[in-house]
């Protein structure tokens, strides 16, 4: 039977079909009809997890949906390098939360900090709050730190950051069904991918507490331009691995 779906999987172009079907079955068993939905759903381009309505991300499972960005596995060594580099945090801020895959992961992680997700989407923001509600994590809506309520400032430990850092003109490199169904505000950093980053940066140091730290994610092209951004500053960057 999980043959047949791989095949089936196969021939809608779903180049990763063994993965698939086995989620498919973990989440729904062997129900057929949850199934047919899927299998019509990834027929139509609709990212699996999308479908599915969760995302597994470094030992978390999230609410997921259309409209939210999906939690990728090359941003599993953020929440590594964030853990490592502040293993004692007591506040927490997520930038860019997204779903809020990355604040709940932290906090399994980090059980003592008191954790918070901003972001600006409303459909990202409905995934973050009921993830939130599961994982015990705090949401504010709006533009990076202004979200902030005031007495977090200079009491942030440990920042951290996916930030859309994909540069105007290479979107379309995205896959397609991730390109189709998430929205550029979650993808799109600017002519070289860094304008996010800038603006995290500019108001960074008033948030960090006095050992405080901000960990980001670049691609590998970036590392040279976001170092010179981050000279002299307080920030950790490290590189999404596929
Ligand atoms: C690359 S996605 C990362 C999402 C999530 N952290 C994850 O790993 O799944 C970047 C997120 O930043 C959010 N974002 C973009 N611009 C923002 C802004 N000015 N203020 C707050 N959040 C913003 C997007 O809505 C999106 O959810």
């Amino acid at each position: 039977m999980l043959d047949s779906l791989v095949a089936r999987l196969r021939a809608v172009g779903c180049v990763f079909a063994e993965e698939e079907a086995a989620e498919i079955r973990r989440v729904f068993g062997t129900d057929e009809q949850r199934t047919e939905q899927i299998v019509a759903a990834r027929t139509n381009g609709i990212p699996l997890e999308h479908a599915l309505g969760t995302a597994n991300f470094a030992g978390v499972e999230v609410a997921v949906g259309p409209g939210v960005f999906v939690p990728r596995a090359r941003a599993e060594v953020l929440v590594d390098a964030a853990v490592a580099a502040r293993p004692g945090a007591r506040v927490v801020v997520d930038l860019g939360t997204g779903s809020g895959a990355i604040a709940a992961a932290l906090g399994t992680r980090l059980p003592r900090a008191e954790i918070h997700g901003v972001d600006l989407d409303p459909a990202a923001l409905a995934y973050a709050r009921c993830n939130a509600a599961r994982y015990g994590f705090t949401v504010h809506e709006g533009d990076w730190w202004n979200a902030l309520p005031q007495d977090l400032q200079a009491r942030v430990d440990l920042a951290v950051a996916y930030l859309p850092h994909v540069p105007t003109s290479r979107l379309d490199e995205i896959p397609g069904d991730y390109r189709t169904h998430e929205p550029d505000l979650a993808v799109a950093g600017g002519p070289d991918g860094l304008d996010p980053l800038r603006a995290v940066l500019r108001d960074l140091d008033s948030w960090l507490s006095p050992d405080g730290v901000l960990v980001t994610l670049v691609a590998e092209e970036q590392l040279g331009a976001a170092r010179a951004l981050g000279q002299g500053r307080r920030v950790a960057l490290t590189v999404g691995v596929r």
